[in-house]
C-alpha cells in the first residue's frame, strides 16, 4: 500500500521520480506527489487521484528540479483522499512519503496539539514530519533526530525523507513495510517500496531489514540496523523485467494476464514436474513425515487458493489441512509447534497480515513454506521454503493469472506429498501429473465460452445482487468468482457451498436474484443439482456453468448452461475459474468501470 522513492543523484531527478511512480502505482492511486531541493529551496506538487492528474498538474505548472526528491503514490490510511492529505509532506525544512500505519498517530498527534504545532493534513505522516523537525531543533545532528522519531514510532511503516538544506542527503526508514535501496547503474542512490520501482535505475539492490535506517548520498551510504549499530547489508542482482508493464494488445492488463494463463500455469508446473517422466520435485526440507497437520494461511484470492489446496492436500495425505485468513490467524493465539508444516501464499509476497502470521508460525517453531510470485519479496526471503509460482508481474490489482499459479503450486504439493505419506501411489501419482499436463490446452478452450459469458455479463450489470454458488473445490471457486465480481464492479456478490443455502440464504431467492451454479461432472455433481432444483422451484434466476456432456440436461430443466470443456474432478478448480473470471472482467467493461485500477483497492496490502 503506497509507493516510495527517493532519488539523490546531484542531477535532475524529476522525470525519473515520475516513471518509478508509473511502476508503483499498482500499490495504490488515491493521490501522487513529488517534491525536490535545490539552491536551499523545496519545491513540491500534488494531486488527488491518479498519477495521470500530478503529471498534468506538472504539464501546466512546469517543475522545479534537483539533483534530490522524493515521490509517492498513495492509497488512504488516515484522512481522505485529498490535495491536502497527498504526499510529499513538508513541515518546516522536513520532507518525506510514508508507506503504512503509525498506530500511535492519535497520542503523538494530541502532544504535538497541545505544544501548539499547526498540524495542516489528517494524515499519520505529517506527525512524523512534526517530530522530526521539533528533535532538530534541539539537536541539529540529522542522524540522532531520525534515530529518536523512528524510535517512537508504533505501527508499520516505510519512510523517505530530505531536510531542505540537505542537498546530497537522503534517508530512508524500514519497519514492516518493505523498502529497498538501488545503487544506481550509472550514477547515484535510490530508495523505493519494491525492486520494480527502482528497476528503471538500479540492478544492484539491497532489501532492508526490519528496523534499518539508511542515509544515502549521490556517492555513497550508510545502513543502521534497529539497535543504531552500522552494518552492511547484502547486494542483490536483479533483472526485473519492464515488459509486464506493456498491454500488447488488450484493452486492460486483466484481459492481458487472464490470456497468459496457459502459459504461466506451464512455466509453474515446469519447475515442479518433469512433464516427460512425469517425476514430481520438490524441496527437500518439505519431508512430510515430519508433521502431524498442515497450516495454509492468506488473503483474499490467495486466501481461496489456499481452500482449494485444502480439499487436495487432505484427499492425498490423508492429514489436517486447516485453512485460515492471515488477519484473523495472527490474533486467535493458534497452537503451534515444530510438527506443523506451515504454508503462506501470497502473489506478492509482501501483505502485512500473511507476513505477520508467517513469522508467528517461525517464532513457534513451524516448518514454514511460501507460495509467493515475487522471488525478491519479504516472504520469500523469510520462509524456510520457497514454492515459487511464475505468474510474472501481475500489474491489474484483481488478480487472475497469480491465483491460477497458486494452485498450480497447491496441486503439484499435494501429489508429491501424497506420495510421501503412500496414500498416493506412482499410478496415481502419474494420473494426476498427466491431468495437470492437460491444463495449457483445457484452459485455452475454456476461452471459448467468452461469447456466452459476454452475453451474461450483459445481463448481471443491470443486477445489484448476485450469489455464486459450488460444492467441493467449486465452493472456493464460487466464493473467488463472487470476490472478482465485487471488486471490479462494485456489484454486490457472494460465493457460499451450494449445500448451505437451504440453511438461511435460500431466503434471498426470488426472480431478481441472478445466481450463477459452478456445477462440474464430478462426484458431487448430482448434490449440486438437486441444489439447482430447490433454487429453480423458487424462480431463482440460474446459469449454470457446467461440463459439455452435463449442459443439455441443465438447459432441458429450462435453465441457462454455458459449457465448459469435460475434464477430471482434479483440475475443474482451474477450468471453472476462467468462467469466473471472464464474467467479472465483461460485466466491469459493459459497466465501464475501472477494471485495471478499481476504486479503494490496491495491489500490494502491506498494512494490517
Ligand atoms: C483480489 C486480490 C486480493 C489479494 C490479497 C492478497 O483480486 O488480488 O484479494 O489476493 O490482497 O494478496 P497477496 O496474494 O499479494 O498476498
Amino acid at each position: 500500500m503506497c509507493g516510495i522513492i527517493g532519488i539523490v543523484t546531484g542531477k535532475s531527478v524529476a522525470a525519473g521520480l515520475i516513471s518509478s511512480l508509473k511502476l508503483l502505482e499498482y500499490r495504490g492511486y488515491d493521490s501522487a506527489g513529488i517534491a525536490t531541493l535545490q539552491n536551499g529551496n523545496i519545491w513540491r506538487e500534488r494531486a488527488a487521484g491518479k498519477l495521470e492528474n500530478l503529471e498534468q498538474k506538472i504539464k501546466e505548472v512546469g517543475v522545479v528540479d534537483g539533483g534530490i526528491g522524493i515521490g509517492h503514490t498513495r492509497w488512504a490510511t488516515h484522512g481522505a483522499p485529498t490535495e491536502v492529505n497527498a504526499h510529499p509532506h513538508i513541515v518546516d525544512n522536513v520532507v518525506l512519503v510514508h508507506n503504512g500505519i503509525i498506530e500511535n498517530y492519535q497520542e503523538l498527534r494530541e502532544e504535538l496539539l497541545a505544544s501548539n504545532a499547526k498540524i495542516m493534513s489528517d494524515t499519520d505522516t505529517e506527525i512524523i514530519g512534526h517530530l522530526i523537525s521539533r528533535q532538530l531543533k534541539i539537536n541539529d545532528d540529522i542522524e540522532i533526530a531520525i534515530k529518536t522519531v523512528v524510535a517512537k514510532l508504533r505501527g508499520a511503516f516505510a519512510l523517505a525523507i530530505m531536510i531542505k538544506g540537505q542537498e546530497d542527503l537522503l534517508i530512508g526508514a524500514r519497519q514492516g513495510c518493505p523498502l529497498a535501496v538501488g545503487i544506481g547503474d550509472v550514477e547515484g542512490h535510490y530508495i523505493g517500496s519494491d525492486a520494480l520501482a527502482l528497476s528503471p535505475f538500479s540492478r544492484q539492490i539491497i532489501y532492508l531489514e526490519e528496523g534499518d535506517l539508511v542515509f544515502a548520498s549521490t556517492n555513497s551510504y550508510k545502513i543502521f540496523d534497529k539497535s543504531h549499530n552500522e552494518v552492511t547489508r547484502q547486494v542483490n542482482h536483479i533483472e526485473v523485467q519492464n515488459a509486464a508493464m506493456d498491454k500488447g494488445n488488450h484493452k486492460h492488463f486483466m484481459a492481458k494476464e487472464f490470456f497468459e494463463q496457459p502459459d504461466v500455469i506451464n512455466h509453474t508446473l515446469a519447475h515442479y514436474i518433469d512433464l516427460e517422466s512425469n517425476k514430481i520435485t520438490i524441496d527437500a526440507k518439505l519431508d512430510i513425515t515430519k508433521f502431524d497437520r498442515i497450516i495454509i494461511v492468506s488473503c483474499g484470492t490467495a486466501y481461496y487458493a489456499a481452500m482449494v489446496g485444502k480439499y487436495w492436500l487432505e484427499n492425498s495425505t490423508n492429514m489436517a489441512v486447516e485453512v485460515d485468513v492471515a488477519s484473523e490467524f495472527r490474533y486467535r493465539n493458534p497452537p503451534l509447534n515444530d510438527k506443523c508444516l506451515f504454508i503462506v501464499v501470497s502473489q506478492s509476497g509482501e501483505t502485512a497480515d500473511s507476513l505477520a502470521a508467517l513469522r508467528l508460525a517461525k517464532q513457534k517453531g513451524c516448518t514454514t513454506a511460501a507460495v509467493v510470485n515475487v522471488a525478491t519479496s519479504t516472504m520469500a526471503r523469510e520462509a524456510d521454503i520457497i514454492l515459487p509460482t511464475f505468474a510474472g508481474t501481475e500489474i491489474c490489482v484483481a488478480s487472475t493469472k497469480g491465483f491460477i499459479c497458486q494452485i498450480s503450486v497447491l496441486a503439484t504439493l499435494s501429489i508429491g506429498l501424497g506420495l510421501q505419506t503412500g496414500q498416493l501411489n506412482q499410478d496415481d501419482a502419474i494420473k494426476m501429473t498427466q491431468e495437470l499436463a492437460q491444463l495449457p490446452r483445457l484452459i485455452n478452450q475454456c476461452f471459448e465460452v467468452e461469447s456466452d459469458v459476454i452475453e451474461l455479463a450483459n445481463d448481471i450489470a443491470k443486477v445489484e445482487h448476485v450469489l455464486f454458488l459450488g460444492r467441493h473445490t467449486s465452493y472456493p471457486i464460487a466464493m473467488e468468482g463472487a470476490l472478482k465480481l465485487k471488486e471490479i464492479t462494485y456489484i454486490h456478490a457472494e460465493g457460499y457451498a451450494a449445500g448451505e443455502l437451504k440453511h438461511g440464504p435460500i431466503a434471498l431467492i426470488d426472480e431478481k436474484m441472478p445466481l450463477i451454479i459452478i456445477a462440474p461432472d464430478n462426484a458431487v455433481y448430482e448434490k449440486t443439482r438437486s441444489n439447482i432444483e430447490e433454487i429453480a422451484a423458487r424462480g431463482g434466476d440460474i446459469t449454470v456453468f457446467t461440463s459439455e456432456s452435463r449442459a443439455k440436461e441443465i438447459q432441458k430443466l429450462g435453465l441457462k448452461a454455458i459449457a465448459l470443456p469435460d475434464c477430471s474432478e482434479f483440475v475443474s478448480a482451474f477450468v471453472y475459474t476462467i468462467p469466473v473470471q471472464l464474467l467479472a472482467y465483461h460485466t466491469a467493461v459493459h459497466m465501464g468501470t475501472d477494471v485495471d485500477q478499481p476504486r479503494n483497492l490496491a495491489k500490494s496490502v502491506t498494512v494490517e
